[in-house]
């Protein structure tokens, strides 16, 4: 018997619902671990039932659908907003919830409380927040807290001030031995998986073959257990050249815009609504008031 707690995935077998252990398997097997972001019930919807693994409400959120510069402003009610309605689409997937900048960096005490809110108000499965070794202790005191923590290392976008801009990581032979000691420390605080964001693949790969948890990347090649990438992204809904690792699978941004001139053209050139998107009076009430006199003009009856 599993001790797995099954849930209907809305197709007509029931599955598994994705947790911590099923990701640490997935690595253990050897079969990739798929992940995305989302940030509202209708692309979780379709994110979930894609059968995509992981979903995070990345504080990404802030520039791909806030329209702010950098992830910095988000606040926690703003994730908070998103991940609730995230969580309200999912039914499969392993849900992450971003801990955004200032929400845990100040005291434990604050990290615990805000990462409790995730859990108990949002209905997320874990958080994650950026940083390394200075986090050990922090990811420590969250898993002692009974909160799964997926840690995030390499191009951490809360520090792009502190990285002078958007900068891959790792390129030299001190950063790289930070990383293997991030992974390792984190590993050793309970994380339950890592996110190596923009770093390079032979780092990732080495980090990946020597972790026992599972490493997820996005700009750092294809030897992780996993990949995430950034919705808007995916679908050209960034209004943004595409960072280097990024592939497009659909050109939502053409075919929205297509959508919207046409709508636009069919209510200007009176074609929509037509009748069949009309509703209608009941016959029996239409025929009789046809067979009524009709006033020629309102105006002339006096009423409006
Ligand atoms: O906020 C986000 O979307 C992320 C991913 C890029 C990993 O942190």
């Amino acid at each position: 018997m599993s001790l797995t707690p099954l849930r209907d995935s809305g197709a007509s077998a029931r599955v598994p619902a994705v947790t911590a252990q099923t990701l640490l398997e997935m690595k253990r097997c050897g079969h990739a671990i798929t992940s995305l972001t989302a940030y509202d019930y209708p692309t979780a919807r379709l994110v979930d039932q894609a059968g995509i693994d992981v979903i995070l409400v990345g504080d990404s959120v802030g520039m791909a659908v806030l329209g702010y510069d950098t992830t910095l402003p988000v606040t926690m009610d703003e994730m908070l907003h998103h991940t609730r309605a995230v969580a309200r689409g999912v039914q499969r997937a392993f849900l992450v919830a971003d801990m955004p900048f200032g929400s845990y960096q100040a005291s434990a005490e604050d990290a615990i409380r805000n990462a409790t809110r995730f859990i108990k108000e949002a209905s997320a499965h874990a958080v994650k927040i950026e940083g390394g070794q200075r986090r050990a202790e922090l990811v420590r005191r969250l898993t002692d807290a009974e909160i799964s923590v997926v840690s995030h290392i390499g191009l951490t976008p809360q520090s792009v001030h502190r990285m002078s801009g958007y900068r891959v990581q790792g390129r030299t032979s001190e950063a790289v031995d930070e990383l293997y000691a991030d992974a390792v420390a984190l590993e050793a605080a309970g994380a339950v998986a890592i996110v190596l964001e923009g770093i390079p693949r032979e780092v990732a790969g080495e980090i990946t073959a020597r972790a026992g948890i599972p490493t997820i990347g996005i700009g750092a090649g294809p030897d992780c257990d996993g990949q995430i990438l950034v919705f808007h992204d995916l679908f050209n809904l960034t209004f943004s050249p595409p960072a280097k690792f990024v592939r497009r699978y659909a050109d939502g941004a053409a075919f929205f815009a297509d959508a919207l001139e046409r709508y636009r053209d069919d209510v200007a050139s009176r074609t929509f609504p037509g009748d069949a998107e009309s509703y209608h009076l009941p016959r029996e009430l239409r025929e009789q008031r046809e067979a009524q006199e009709q006033p020629a003009d309102l105006h002339a009856t006096g009423k409006k």
